[in-house]
């Protein structure tokens, strides 16, 4: 991942091998199983409740649809909060158990002994500040980060300190253009954006957002590509229709017996 100056780098979410296949195929650069997964895959009201084993089953999943695109396992809430060594362990448990290539943690310089130690055991970390979403749900909620000079310059200085223990990537979320291009400027590692402007090394989305498959929450950030949603529910709805009216299945979605084993069947079951 090397953008500073070069193509930007294109991240999607993947919650499934469904959607890593759409990941795949549309090119993108690198594929996150982000814990976002806890809302659009199992219909959690926030990012909280996802656990370690939940995860790993949906980054196998994952695993099996990515051939190209740099595959990073998301840490979900309380995987790395506790102790030093629960985070090597859980992020060794993304590498060895879900096929992942580095792991992504929410966090600042809280965090610098996980950090460091995840990449002690060789395993590459990509920080992830601004607004944080395991903590905006128990704390400040869903609020643009960095709008008052001085919170933005704690950003600033804390995009450094996790630069400078190692991180490759930087997930900035939610921050005014101009913070994330200060970020940018300042940091040697690529900074991912999500709701944090144009001038990032790189964007990523959430892929149900962007195909417009999430109907309960649509931040200002999203841009949505396709009404998947929309498409799909009128596509279910067209099929209990046909089911309802007997159009469904016709001659051409079913098979036939040869005519003489027809005959023959009814033989056998004296229907002759
Ligand atoms: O969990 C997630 O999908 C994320 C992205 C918003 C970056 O962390």
């Amino acid at each position: 991942m090397d953008r500073k100056g070069g193509e930007k780098i294109a991240m999607v979410t993947a919650h499934d091998y469904l959607t890593a296949r759409l990941a795949e195929r549309g090119g993108a650069d690198a594929v996150l199983v982000g814990d976002s997964l806890a809302m659009v895959a199992l219909g959690h009201p926030d990012t909280l409740a996802v656990t370690m084993e939940e995860m790993l089953h949906h980054t196998r999943a994952v695993a099996r649809g990515v051939e190209r695109a740099l595959l990073i396992g998301d840490m979900p809430f309380m995987s790395y909060q506790a102790s030093v060594e629960e985070a090597v362990r859980n992020a060794g448990r993304f590498v060895k158990e879900g096929g992942a290539q580095a792991v992504k943690l929410e966090g600042g310089r809280e965090y610098l002994p996980q950090i460091r130690a995840i990449l002690k055991a060789g395993i590459p970390v990509m920080g992830h500040l601004g607004l944080l979403p395991q903590r905006a749900a128990l704390e400040s909620g869903f609020r643009v980060q960095g709008r008052r000079a001085q919170d933005a310059r704690e950003i600033i200085r804390e995009a450094e300190e996790l630069a400078a223990a190692g991180i490759f990537a930087l997930v900035l979320e939610c921050v005014p253009r101009e913070v994330a291009a200060l970020v940018t400027q300042r940091v040697p590692c690529p900074v991912i954006g999500i709701g944090a402007g144009p001038d990032c090394d790189g964007q990523v989305l959430v892929l149900a957002d962007l195909l417009g498959l999430y109907e309960r929450l649509k931040p200002r950030f999203v841009r949505q590509y396709a009404e998947l949603g929309q498409a799909g529910a009128e596509a279910v709805a067209r099929f209990v229709r046909d089911v309802r009216e007997g159009t469904f299945p016709g001659p051409e979605e079913s098979y036939s017996m040869p005519r003489e084993e027809k005959k023959a069947l009814h033989a056998l079951l004296g229907m002759e």
